[in-house]
């Protein structure tokens, strides 16, 4: 069986707001293989981030576990955490604004290590930060210059060697080249490809553009306002997507690949909040294929074929029209 580093099941962030209960993560279990990316994705608030955040601790979880390298990291003490920030990272979207625009890229990089304490003196802890922008492919000459002064790609690299300083297992991407030229996202993203094979990252890899993953993740993952529904291998996610938010996120993008004709799907009618959510399907108000039974019942994630799942309560029926067409 694969090797698996993390695992997450029926994980839970609700947000209390002056409206009520806003179920940003509702419910969501899935997990990672060792070495393997996961890619996460959705439109605008459907928990992408609030999932990664809630599992590096960042943020506390309403309820459910998460479990990596076998131990549920929720139960964790403070020390245990500090130790653990070690293993699991995250690089953010816009390396701008999280990068300390008063510092330098040097400064920036040896943080991490100054603060766990992982040089012993400054001449280990320079040749660290040398040795961390090698990596990233950030020329030596640039130690001293400060985030401004550079473009979107070199912020990023920084933000990548940042992350990698404590030499994780686990990185939580959210959107690292969303803000970047595409010229430069592929640099980056063929740089992030690089890393995970010389040194075995895993990675979940948040974006809300499929075209980014489609080639970079084994596995892909898909929220709609909170749940999870649909997960695949790469490949089968976009040869024969199923649920019917998956099918039109697929379709408003060119997929030459794609085995047969898809017909742009256009999302329309009106979202769902996710404060206090009815029972019944999230997707029902904008869905093509919406029933009674839809309205009713929510469907739950079930595996219908090796690795892919999906909560749809007509996927079978879907399913056997993608077949015919
Ligand atoms: N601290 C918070 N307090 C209240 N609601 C929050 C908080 N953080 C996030 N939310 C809400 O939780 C939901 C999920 O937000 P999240 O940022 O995880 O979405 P996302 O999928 O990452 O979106 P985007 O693609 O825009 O980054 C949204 O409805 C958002 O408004
Ligand atoms: S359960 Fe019903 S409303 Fe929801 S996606 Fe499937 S067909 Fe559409
Ligand atoms: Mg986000």
């Amino acid at each position: 069986m694969e090797d698996k580093i993390l695992e997450v099941r029926n994980l839970k962030k609700y947000f209390n707001t002056p409206k009520g209960t806003l179920h940003a993560v509702d419910g969501v279990s899935f997990s990672i293989g060792a070495g393997k990316t996961l890619g996460v994705v959705g439109e605008s608030g459907c928990g992408k981030s609030t999932t990664g955040r809630v599992i590096l601790r960042l943020l506390e979880a309403t309820d459910g576990e998460i479990i990596f390298e076998g131990k549920n990291i929720r139960e964790f003490d403070k020390d245990q955490m500090v130790k653990l920030r070690e293993e699991m990272q995250i690089i953010f979207q816009d390396p701008f604004a999280s990068l300390n625009p008063r510092m330098t890229v040097s400064e920036i990089i040896a943080e991490p290590l100054i603060i766990h304490k992982k040089c012993k003196n400054k001449a280990e802890l320079n040749s660290r930060v040398k040795q961390l922008m090698e990596t990233v492919g950030l020329t030596e000459r640039l130690v001293n210059t400060y985030p401004h002064e550079l473009d979107g790609g070199r912020r990023q690299r920084i933000g990548i060697a940042r992350a990698l300083a404590l030499n994780p297992k686990f990185i939580v991407c959210d959107e690292p080249v969303s803000a970047l030229d595409v010229s430069i996202q592929a640099q980056v993203l063929n740089l992030m490809k690089d890393l995970q094979d010389e040194l075995g990252l895993t990675y979940m890899f948040i974006t809300h553009d499929l075209s980014v993953v489609k080639h970079f993740a084994d596995e892909i993952a898909v929220m709609y306002l909170g749940e999870l529904v649909e997960k695949a291998p790469s490949k089968d996610l976009f040869k024969n997507p199923v649920h019917p938010y998956t099918k039109a996120l697929l379709s408003s993008i060119p997929v030459p690949s794609l085995k047969y004709k898809m017909n742009r799907i256009k999302l329309e009618g009106e979202i769902t909040s996710p404060i206090n959510p009815a029972p019944g399907c999230r997707f029902e108000k904008r869905c093509v294929y919406a029933k009674d039974i839809c309205r009713k019942e929510s469907p739950v994630l079930k595996e219908i074929s090796p690795g892919h799942s999906y909560s749809c309560h007509l996927a079978k029926e879907i399913k056997a029209e993608n077949e015919k067409n």
